[in-house]
């Protein structure tokens, strides 16, 4: 499974590329709200400098014509631009002309297996259902993306599910074990997944093993130094 992190800060993108574990990134306007000092074309463009996988660039118009605008805009950005668009009647007329223009897509806020699949055959390259704002009202999110796996895998759909509104780590585990080709996780997840408390406390205590073991050798070499000394 590919993982993508899903966050506008530079920061965050840099620190989970140095762990060689990044392959792509996924933005939105309210990700985008939490930068400060940069447009959003400038941050997508030095996003797009830090990885060379997908970089999501939502669009915010409502009307067809507004998203091929700013859809067309991005993709002009960077090669690994994919334009984000809302699933909806315009969202899916966008993403068939895109698809028939050659701009790489992802179709988001999908809640529905059915989103997905119309989505799939709209010509969406990305289908991101959002497992945590399901979990919050008391639905299982993690059921869309099995049943949206299944489809893709049954009818040879030429889409990727990608994992999207992850809250935890076991959010992680599931959409792999689940099949999804990509999940999309916040700084904070990443993190977390490679903390545990007996990786932690074994660090420190292989560490003052290793430190002892060498005081106890240099204690030894010092006293047969200080007795051949002696001896002479
Ligand atoms: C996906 O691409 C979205 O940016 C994201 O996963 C939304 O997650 P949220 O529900 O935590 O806002």
């Amino acid at each position: 499974m590919k993982l993508f992190i899903d966050t506008a800060d530079i920061d965050e993108i840099r620190k989970v590329a140095s762990w060689g574990v990044l392959d792509g990134v996924t933005t939105n306007p309210s990700l985008f709200a939490k930068t400060s000092g940069m447009t959003y074309d400038e941050v997508l463009r030095e996003i797009c400098q830090i990885t060379s996988g997908p970089v999501s660039a939502e669009v915010v118009a409502e009307d067809v014509e507004g998203m091929l605008r700013e859809g067309r805009h991005f993709a002009k950005i960077a090669d690994n631009i994919y334009v984000k668009v809302p699933m909806s009647e315009t969202g899916l007329e966008a993403l068939a002309r895109f698809h028939a223009e050659g701009i790489r897509t992802n179709c988001t806020l999908i809640f529905t297996a059915n989103q997905g699949l119309l989505a799939a055959k709209a010509g969406a390259n990305l289908l991101s259902p959002f497992v945590g704002r399901l979990d919050d009202i008391n639905q299982d999110g993690m059921i869309v993306i099995r049943e949206l796996v299944s489809i893709v895998e049954i009818h040879e759909l030429d889409s990727e599910v990608l994992a999207a509104s992850i809250r935890n780590p076991l959010h992680v585990t599931q959409a792999a074990l689940a099949g999804s080709h990509i999940a999309t996780l916040p700084f904070k997840v990443f993190q977390q997944m490679i903390h545990h408390p007996l990786t932690d406390k074994g660090i420190v205590q292989f560490r003052s093993d290793w430190d002892k073991a060498r005081k106890a050798l240099e204690a030894r070499s010092g006293a047969a130094a200080g007795a051949a000394g002696s001896s002479r």
